[in-house]
């Protein structure tokens, strides 16, 4: 990964679908001096997202991509990201699987955080899995993301134990507590 010269931070773009807490984290984390990334563009593949209402909160340009409608999506955002000259992608909670060609276009500069120990639970419903096959553990983990899913080169992983009481919902929570410390380390990690 390129080095931070200057003080020019790198443009980024998140891609969500949901709830948006990690977006949220990550703008908050990019106004700080040490982070090596600013926001630039929040990009949706739905208007259901709640996270887009951040876009508006923090001035940030959001565009929306409704895979059912585009065409062809991909080619649209790969030319809104070339526009906004954007040079790094983070995904957070983004529930689409990006081309192998997307991926190709912009190669070891997207990244993913993920709420389990990849490669243990690639996919959804990670915290039931892990409850239903009585781990003692689970925990997130940031990774660059490849064509095959959730299969990328780990940048970083935090192990959470989980309790005799936990379930699927309260173990979400514990998790995305962490998720929201790990996504910036991840990111310090990968420019310094
Ligand atoms: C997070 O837990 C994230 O790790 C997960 O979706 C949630 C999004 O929450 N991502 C995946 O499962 C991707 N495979 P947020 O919208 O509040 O950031």
């Amino acid at each position: 990964m390129e080095k931070l010269t200057g003080l020019k931070k790198i443009k980024t773009a998140v891609f969500i679908s949901g709830t948006g807490s990690n977006l949220r984290n990550l703008i908050k984390f990019s106004k700080i001096k040490k982070s090596p990334v600013s926001i630039n563009l929040i990009i949706s593949n739905t208007p259901l997202a709640k996270g887009l209402r951040f876009a508006d909160q923090f001035k940030i340009k959001k565009k929306i991509f409704n895979f059912m409608n585009f065409k062809d999506p991909e080619k649209n955002i790969l030319s809104l990201i070339k526009k906004e000259k954007i040079r790094f992608i983070c995904l957070a909670g983004f529930m689409k699987i990006l081309s192998k060609d997307f991926i190709k276009k912009f190669d070891g500069k997207i990244i993913n955080i993920h709420p389990s120990l990849l490669p243990k639970y690639k996919g959804l419903n990670t915290h039931s899995r892990a409850i239903n096959n009585k781990d003692k553990f689970t925990g997130c983990t940031a990774h660059y993301v490849t064509a095959r899913l959730d299969s990328g080169k780990i940048i970083l992983q935090k192990k959470i134990k989980i309790a005799a009481k936990d379930s699927a919902d309260t173990l979400a929570k514990k998790v995305l507590k962490q998720e929201h410390k790990l996504y910036p380390a991840a990111i310090i990690k990968i420019f310094n």
